[in-house]
């Protein structure tokens, strides 16, 4: 278990497809899914993929009971979800704020399905099926595109809705993701 760097924009590796995992239950699997929580609870996140410590998978791990950065949001369960699989529900789309453990210090304007089914597969190779909508849906968009070498940048509609949180949102605690 290690707190691992979290690679930050500019860095190529975020800019590619991750590979598909090919075996489950792996100590190699166990140990980088160790390292991801590690990661993300030392940095205060609700969700980080593997790409954001180096590691060209697609896996991705979110969830929180409470979040500092995100004070109002509800809890979302804690998962793994390995290989996932985004199929929105519905047209509608919703704007939120949003940050990132790579993008640190910005917070964006970014748009998102507001309904959708998620598919994958847990650790072990178990299936896992989930029909989620807000804030639970919106940080399964946020960990995938990191699988497709997508950052919330890229997703801003209108730049004038990007900035520095300190400067958007003044007197709020710092966050990143
Ligand atoms: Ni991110």
């Amino acid at each position: 278990m290690t707190v691992r760097n979290i690679l930050r924009m500019g860095d190529p590796l975020l800019l590619q497809r991750a590979a598909e995992v090919k075996s489950f239950g792996t100590p190699e699997l166990q140990e980088l899914l160790a390292d991801m929580f590690d990661t993300m609870h030392s940095a205060g996140g609700v969700g980080l993929a593997a790409p954001q410590i180096g590691e060209s998978l697609r896996v991705v791990v979110f969830g929180f009971e409470q979040s500092e950065r995100y004070p109002d949001a509800p809890a979302v369960p804690r998962t793994i979800l390995v290989n996932p699989v985004l199929t929105p529900l519905g047209e509608e789309q919703e704007e939120v704020w949003e940050g990132c453990l790579s993008v640190p210090g910005l917070r964006g304007l970014v748009p998102r399905h507001l309904r959708l089914r998620y598919q994958g597969f847990d650790p072990q190779g178990a299936p896992i099926d989930r029909t989620v909508d807000g804030f639970h849906a919106r940080v399964v968009q946020h960990e995938v595109d990191h699988l497709d070498g997508i950052l919330y940048p890229m997703r801003i509609r209108d730049m004038s809705r990007f900035g520095f949180q300190d400067v958007l949102f003044p007197g709020q605690p710092a966050g990143d993701d």
